[in-house]
C-alpha cells in the first residue's frame, strides 16, 4: 500500500490564521487562530488588519500545529491560493513558499472551496484512511458559508462541476447582516440561528427567486425585505420579537436552500451528499438537509467535528493528500493568489425559466 503523505497545510483566505498537519485524510493537528475580535468593531473583515495579523501569527500557528502533531517528518506543504481576500491569501502563500524553500519540500496549491467540499473525508488521527469511493459518484456538494453558497457536482475525486451559486450575497452573509439589523453583534449568524430556535415564524418574508427554475441562489432581496419590514413596522427589538423574526428569516432561507437542493438531486441523481461551510454549523439546517436527502435514499456526510466545518487548514491538507497521489505539485515561484477562484462552471446550467 502506498504510504500516506504527511502534509503541513496553511490557510489564510479570510480572517482565520490556520495551520494543520495531516497524514492522508487523518488529522494530526488543526490549529485555528481567529481574528474575529480584532475585526468586530468594524462589523466586517478589515483587509489591512487581516494581513498584518496573518503575517504576525503564521510562524507561531505553524509551529504549534507541528508540535501538536508530534513534530513529524513532512513530505509536502500545501497552501490555499483562493478564493478569498487577496492580502490575506498573499500572506499564507508567501510563508508557505518560504518554508518550501527552507525545508526543500514540494508545495501543493489548494482551492479553498475544494477544502470545504472534502472536509467530510477528514478522520481523526486514529481513523481509517478513506480510500475507495467506488459506487459513490456522482456526489453532490453543498457548500454554505459566509462567502459562498454553492451546489457542486463531484463526478469523481478531483473532477468537479459548479452547478449553481449565489448571484449576490452568500447565505452566511445574509445571516450576519440581518443579525446586525437586530443588533445581535458580529458575526451574528450563530446568534440569530440560536434565537430562531425559540421563535415562531409568524412574519412573512418573500422566498427568493421562485420564478427561476435554475440552481442559483440569491439572498440580497431577502435581506432588503427584512430591512424594509423593520423600517416600516419599527418593532421593539425585544427578545420575543427577535426570536420570531429570526425564525421567519431562517425559515425562508431554508426554503430557498432546499428548493435548489431538491432540484439538484432530481437533475443529477447523486449517490451521496457532502456538506461544508460555516452555515452547516446550524444543526437545524443539517437535520433538514439530511432528511431531504434521506427521502431520496441518499446518505449525507458532514465533517466529524465543528472545527472542520468553518475555515481551517486540515481540510486543505485532505485535498492536498489526493493531489499528492495524482502528482499535482506547484512551482513555488509561479504560485499566485486567486481571489476569485471557483470550480469550473457548468455549461449545462438551466436557462432561467426552464421548466423541470
Ligand atoms: O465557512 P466560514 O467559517 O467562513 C467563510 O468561508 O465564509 O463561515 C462563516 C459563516 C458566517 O457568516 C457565520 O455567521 C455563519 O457561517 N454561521 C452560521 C452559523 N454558524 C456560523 N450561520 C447560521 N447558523 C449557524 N449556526
Ligand atoms: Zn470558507
Amino acid at each position: 500500500m502506498q504510504k500516506e503523505p504527511t502534509i503541513l497545510s496553511i490557510e489564510t483566505s479570510l480572517d482565520d490564521t490556520c495551520a494543520a498537519v495531516t497524514c492522508g485524510t487523518r488529522v494530526l493537528s488543526n490549529v485555528v487562530s481567529s481574528q474575529t475580535k480584532y475585526h468586530a468593531e468594524w462589523g466586517g473583515t478589515v483587509p489591512d488588519i487581516a494581513k498584518r495579523l496573518h503575517q504576525e501569527w503564521l510562524p507561531k500557528v505553524v509551529d504549534l500545529a507541528l508540535r501538536k502533531a508530534g513534530s513529524p517528518k513532512l513530505d509536502c506543504l500545501a497552501v490555499t491560493i483562493g478564493p478569498g481576500l487577496a492580502p490575506s491569501l498573499e500572506q499564507g502563500i508567501t510563508y508557505a513558499r518560504h518554508l518550501a524553500s527552507k525545508w526543500d519540500l514540494p508545495l501543493i496549491a489548494v482551492n479553498h472551496m475544494e477544502g470545504h467540499l472534502l472536509s467530510s473525508f477528514a478522520t481523526n488521527k486514529n481513523g481509517k484512511p478513506v480510500r475507495s469511493f467506488s459506487g459513490c459518484w456522482p456526489a453532490l456538494g453543498f457548500i454554505i458559508s459566509g462567502g459562498h453558497t454553492e451546489l457542486v457536482l463531484m463526478k469523481e475525486m478531483g473532477v468537479y462541476e459548479l452547478l449553481g451559486e449565489t448571484l449576490d450575497d452568500a447565505a452566511g452573509e445574509a445571516y450576519d447582516k440581518v443579525a446586525r439589523m437586530l443588533l445581535l453583534g458580529y458575526p451574528g449568524g450563530p446568534i440569530l440561528a440560536e434565537m430562531a430556535k425559540s421563535g415562531t415564524p409568524r412574519y412573512h418574508l418573500p422566498e427568493p427567486m421562485t420564478m427561476r427554475k435554475d440552481l442559483n441562489f440569491s439572498f440580497s432581496g431577502l435581506k432588503t425585505a427584512a430591512r424594509q419590514f423593520l423600517e416600516r413596522e419599527k418593532p421593539e427589538l425585544n427578545k420575543e420579537f427577535i426570536q420570531d423574526f429570526a425564525a421567519s428569516f431562517q425559515k425562508t432561507v431554508f426554503k430557498h436552500l432546499m428548493t435548489r437542493f431538491r432540484r439538484a438531486i432530481d437533475l443529477y441523481s447523486p449517490k451521496m451528499v457532502l456538506l461544508g461551510g460555516g452555515v452547516v454549523s446550524n444543526i437545524d439546517l443539517r437535520n433538514l438537509t439530511r432528511s431531504v436527502a434521506k427521502e431520496y435514499g441518499i446518505p449525507t456526510f458532514i465533517p466529524y467535528n465543528k472545527k472542520l466545518i468553518t475555515d481551517n487548514a486540515a481540510m486543505i491538507g485532505v485535498v492536498a493528500s489526493y493531489k499528492f497521489a495524482r502528482g499535482e505539485f506547484s512551482d513555488p515561484s509561479s504560485l499566485d493568489r486567486l481571489p476569485n477562484l471557483n470550480f469550473d462552471k457548468s455549461d449545462t446550467i438551466l436557462s432561467p425559466l426552464a421548466k423541470i
